[in-house]
């Protein structure tokens, strides 16, 4: 049994977790947006305007702040105007990075509003920098949020959308380094620079530009765009996926692993305090206010595919080590508030470390979903700094711990990494009432749901804890995640 102390720090000026941070990431990848959140007006399956109602409505459920779109890397191939007007008429294109497939254009612009209308979020758009002109991504800026009479509006209009939507966030391209076009980054800040300016701000409400930004621990790449480019941003993203032993191409599996790879993992997750903290040092060197917010716009476990399921696809199963994946994230998250302002989980349905999985009519909530949920009462929280002390397993600390506190309540979560011993956390915390305490944890490390038994990994009330003078005992059991709001 672990023995972890833990004391808390309040501080006024600490800053509050950007809901932000709980946000979400679709790509018109596999299975993804079709079968996954689109099945069309005329599918058997019961839908709202064409989006499947079980999946909307398991994600609202986690209350989701803003959904990045179209990509990835199909951003920079996606041609909007492909997506627009009478569906039957849209383009066929081949969808050249994923899978080779034919993509129908049946979800395009109207569709991703209604989409975000339906799950009540923010929308971030990515732009397409790699393949397109910048009048192409002019005019679509246009056409989205211009509420004058205009060529691009009135063709909005036209398809029948009257008024202007919102664009919350607009980034200028995907992987600018990579599949968005293996630029230098002093080639790539000029070209932000020049395509920026054309995200012309329509009415009233502007909009927040993301730029691309380093692929993991390139941090030469941030320095550049920083140096060159931060008084044109608002944010700049950061992208790190979880990769087995930290190498690409990825490995191992997403069911099948030994307890050295579950700590393999964990590893990799934890990797990204280091990360934010070195790219948070580069950009404080131009920045030191914080106004330009890191965007980690992809993150999450990356396996080889599900056998038996299409290349390219990049279809995966989600067990309890990547709830604790996501667990870990979001503790790192929030201790980097004052920098990190958003993060994007990849990817939403049916694509890597998803929320939902779908097979036919089929549903299932990931253990990675329940996470988000137990988890969410953080979002908007200030956080309250946390010390702990305690033993550590394979190099890394048995337990962490996320404080933060809202409107007279505190949110606390704790995970205990070790998968055959238990961890008992004394924490000083002046609160009178347990008010809900839930635990998602599971029999084995690869417990994981399926059609067949789909709530076996799911979170139960968790009744290991006492309130005792100012003093809150948690007995954590192995490999558990543990949420308790507590009011004060
Ligand atoms: O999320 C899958 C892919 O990973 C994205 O399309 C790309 O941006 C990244 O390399």
């Amino acid at each position: 049994m672990h023995e972890i102390q833990a004391s808390l720090h309040p501080d006024e000026n600490a800053p509050v977790v950007n809901p932000n941070i709980y946000g979400h990431f679709a790509e018109h990848l596999g299975r993804g947006i079709y079968e996954g959140l689109w099945v069309g007006l005329d599918s058997e399956i019961p839908n709202r305007k064409g989006l499947r109602k079980d999946v909307v409505d398991a994600l609202k459920e986690l209350c989701i702040p803003v959904l990045r779109w179209p990509g990835g890397c199909f951003a920079d191939e996606y041609h909007w105007k492909d997506g627009v007007g009478p569906r039957e008429s849209r383009k066929r294109v081949y969808n050249t990075h994923w899978g080779g497939v034919v993509e129908n254009n049946h979800f395009g612009t109207h569709e991703f509003f209604e989409l975000c209308e339906q799950l009540g979020c923010k929308t971030y758009i990515c732009g397409n920098v790699g393949s397109g002109a910048v009048q192409e991504m002019s005019e679509w800026v246009e056409y989205m949020t211009s509420p004058s009479e205009s060529p691009m509006a009135d063709w909005r209009r036209q398809n029948g959308r009257q008024d202007p939507w919102k664009i919350d966030y607009f980034g200028v391209g995907n992987e600018s380094w990579g599949c968005g076009g293996h630029m230098r980054p002093e080639y790539y800040a000029d070209e932000y620079r020049r395509y920026n300016t054309f995200v012309r701000t329509y009415g009233p409400n502007p909009i927040e530009r993301i730029a691309c930004g380093a692929n993991a621990t390139d941090y030469k790449w941030t320095e550049v765009l920083m140096e060159r480019a931060h008084q044109h941003m608002n944010g700049l993203s950061l992208h790190n996926y979880t990769l087995l032993d930290e190498k690409w191409p990825p490995s191992g599996s997403s069911t099948e692993f030994s307890e050295q790879e579950w700590f393999s993992i964990l590893k990799a997750a934890v990797a990204m305090d280091d990360l934010i903290v070195k790219h948070s040092t580069v950009m404080d060197q131009f920045d030191a206010e914080r106004r330009v917010g890191l965007v980690v716009d992809e993150w999450g476990t990356w396996y080889p595919e599900e056998p038996a399921t299409v290349r390219g696809f990049l279809f995966q199963q989600n067990t309890l080590r990547d709830a604790l994946v996501a667990a870990l994230h979001f503790h790192i998250f929030h201790r980097h508030s004052a920098r990190v302002t958003m993060a994007n989980i990849a990817q939403m349905v049916n694509v890597l470390q998803a929320m939902v999985l779908t097979e036919g009519p089929g549903m299932l909530r990931t253990p990675t979903y329940w996470v988000f949920e137990i988890f969410k009462l953080h979002q908007g929280g200030r956080l309250v700094p946390i010390h702990l002390k305690g033993p550590e397993v394979h190099g890394l600390p048995a337990a962490s711990v996320s404080v933060t506190e809202k409107d007279g309540s505190y949110t606390l979560t704790a995970v205990n990494i070790d998968p055959n011993d238990g961890a008992t956390i004394a924490i000083d915390l002046k609160a009178r009432l347990v008010s809900k305490a839930r635990i998602l944890t599971a029999a084995q490390m690869n417990s994981h749901n399926t059609f067949d038994q789909p709530n076996h990994v799911q979170p139960v009330e968790f009744v290991g804890y006492s309130l005792s003078e100012s003093k809150l005992h948690l007995n954590l059991p192995s490999k558990s995640i543990v949420a308790v709001d507590l009011t004060f």
